[in-house]
């Protein structure tokens, strides 16, 4: 088995064995990377637990296969670009020599400020080289990070760090994010407030800003630096121990801690990185995401570094200082792969194609989406005026509980068609069921998106809370992980996602469970109660759209409207604020109490001639006021 496929004969071949012998196929693709001591299983999995374990007892450094295995060929080879968020400050470039030598010094900063193997570490940092460095630092020493998106509120930090009872946390005193500069370590400093497991804070110097240092807590990386050398040897892990926690809405509850472990994760971002992009030697390539999101962990940093890649990594946003901006650093770096969100796209092309149409963007050779469904104005928009009609457009379909890529074209040898995201990577056996859970067979069919065998990157475990992960994920199909989206499989097999089916919103690209947004809602003392949901929204995909009762039906002024905002702010982040807010004096329900929100996304979508029955609702009056306030 050829860990690279390059052609469409290839891509069958390995498919066809992937189905047949997995485990085998699985081992051969194992075995292209370092291991300390080789596994003695493959697989050993149920889905009932559930109970999935990859390459057992094989032992490994994450960090050793994406930095010290290519010193020897590739050591002055660019590993990292950092650009900038202000166009005139100047990039950085860090080659795999340099990446190896600050990656070991951050790892031996943390051993000294007593970070053990085990110990879970909070990295709240904006998209500055040191983010990079504190991933694969802790990855190096056995700690296990929890990357929090520097977007997310004080609450929504503070959280995280209990959840998994984080004993470090490492950030910055501010942000760049275009013209404003906002600050971090005081978000820190009050989410520490209700945070007792964190004994350190390591702060970055980013903005030179004023900041409250506590003693006997808070240390400057900049002065902690000094005190360490490069030379840090990489702690042996077992495949199944934990690499990282990164946190993730789901339609009940918190925000929940998605488990991934060493050696499949390792396996399965290499892999996917190399097979859907079709990575060449000395190519650049640029992922726009976050590291604070899956897609910015696995296709920024560990995907990118294991195939010795030159990865880009951008502190700003695509406005700043004007809509030109991304294209402005295709040309400057000279990218070959480029891979953004749909939302992104279509907030650029509502600007105006001009400031495309000012950059040549000849380097391009590969474009990617990831995120959300990408409609197809959006991506006949980008394959024409960014990718000049000759690159390929990969629609990756995957989750944060997935760890990679799952369903894609592989860049320059699948059969592209506009919003579909394709057939699955070797090694993944997607399937629809209907709502009885029995499979759905044969083309030209839709259903719910199942997977019905492992694949090295999958979620292990919700962190502290197994059977969350089971009850979300294992039990409402019987052996079948279930991944909350519906989808069509097209007459050529080809899968089109149709979107979440399960209380999860996706604005621009980033998920909130409707439960987490209306507790938020609920924090303010006016509201008597709320119900989300999503709607479309010509730019993020999805908005929010709020219905509200409050006390006093008196109280419905613009100032509630704010303050309602404020609270989602504080409780979740800027991110999740919604976008309409419509008072009601009531919402649908069934007489057992349960909210119609099927009605309520009918109203906020427009659709108001299909509501269906509503006879059997408690009120069915509160309908027609619901749909004349409409907004
Ligand atoms: C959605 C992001 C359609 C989907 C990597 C999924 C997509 C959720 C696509 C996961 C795509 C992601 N086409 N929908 N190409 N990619 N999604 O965990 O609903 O932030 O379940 O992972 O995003 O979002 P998450």
């Amino acid at each position: 088995m050829k860990f690279r496929i390059e052609t469409q004969s290839d891509y069958t071949e390995a498919y066809k064995s992937s189905i047949e012998q997995p485990e085998q196929f699985w081992e051969e693709i194992a075995s292209h990377y370092s291991w300390r001591k080789k596994w003695t299983k493959a697989l050993e999995w149920n889905f009932t637990d559930p109970d999935i374990k990859w390459f057992r007892d094989g032992q490994l450094n994450i960090t050793e296969n994406c930095l010290d295995r290519h010193l020897a060929t590739r050591g002055s080879k660019t590993a990292l670009i950092w650009e900038p968020n202000d166009p005139k400050e100047k990039s950085l470039r860090f080659t795999y020599n340099e990446l190896h030598a600050q990656v070991c010094k951050m790892a031996n900063v943390l051993k000294n400020l007593g970070v053990k193997k085990g110990d879970r570490v909070c990295i709240y940092l904006p998209m500055i080289p040191e983010l990079s460095f504190a991933v694969l630092a802790c990855a190096r020493i056995g700690a296990v990070h929890s990357v929090v998106f520097a977007g997310f509120s004080a609450h929504s930090v503070a959280d995280r760090i209990n959840d998994s009872q984080c004993s470090f946390v490492i950030t910055s005193d501010g942000l760049n994010r275009g013209a404003k500069q906002i600050p971090v370590k005081a978000v820190v400093d009050e989410a520490l407030e209700s945070c007792s497991s964190v004994m350190k804070v390591l702060v970055v110097n980013r903005l030179n800003w004023p900041v409250q240092m506590h003693d006997g807590i808070d240390v400057w990386y900049h002065e902690e630096i000094e005190k360490v050398n490069a030379d840090c040897p990489a702690e042996t892990m077992d495949s199944e121990d934990m690499l990282f926690i990164l946190y993730t809405s789901g339609s009940t509850g918190k925000p929940k801690g998605v488990v991934h472990t060493c050696g499949g994760y390792m396996v399965y971002a290499g892999y996917s990185f190399a097979n859907v992009f079709q990575y060449n030697e000395n190519e650049i390539y640029w992922c726009t995401a976050d590291i604070g999101w899956v897609t910015g962990h696995t296709y920024i940093l560990y995907g990118p570094l294991l195939q010795g890649a030159t990865s880009l990594m951008f502190e700003g946003v695509p406005t700043f200082p004007d809509p030109g901006r991304l294209w402005q650093v295709i040309d400057k770096h000279a990218v070959n792969i480029f891979y953004t969100a749909p939302t992104a796209i279509r907030s650029l092309m509502a600007s105006g194609v001009d400031h495309v149409l000012a950059y040549s963007l000849h380097s391009l050779r590969v474009l990617g989406s990831v995120g959300e469904p990408i409609n197809e104005e959006a991506w006949h928009w980008y394959h024409t005026h960014v990718g000049k009609g000759k690159c390929p457009v990969v629609d990756t379909w995957w989750q944060t509980e997935t760890g990679g890529i799952m369903i894609s074209a592989l860049a320059g040898i699948s059969e592209l068609k506009p919003a579909h995201a394709g057939l699955p990577l070797p090694g993944i056996q997607p399937c629809l069921v209907d709502a009885e859970g029995n499979e759905i067979s044969g083309n030209d069919v839709e259903g719910y998106l199942c997977v019905k065998f492992p694949w090295p990157s999958m979620i292990r475990t919700t962190y502290g809370d197994h059977e969350r992960c089971r009850i979300n994920y294992f039990a409402t199909y019987k052996n079948m992980y279930f991944t909350g989206d519906g989808a069509r499989r097209e007459s050529n097999g080809m899968y089109r996602i149709i979107g979440r089916v399960d209380d999860v919103i996706n604005v621009s690209g980033h998920r909130f469970g409707t439960a987490e947004i209306e507790n938020a809602i609920n924090q303010n003392k006016k509201v008597v109660e709320s119900a989300v949901v999503g709607y479309p929204h010509d730019i993020k995909g999805q908005g929010i759209y709020a219905y509200v009762i409050l006390s006093d039906m008196n109280l419905a002024t613009n100032q509630t409207r704010d303050e309602i905002i404020e609270s989602v702010v504080a409780e979740i982040g800027r991110i999740a604020k919604p976008d309409k807010i419509q008072f009601v004096s009531g919402l649908p329900k069934t007489r057992s109490g349960k909210i119609m929100r099927r009605i309520l996304r009918k109203v906020a979508e427009g659709e108001i001639g299909s509501l269906g029955d509503t006879t059997t609702l408690l009120d069915p009056l509160v309908v027609d006021e619901i749909i004349k306030g409409r907004l």
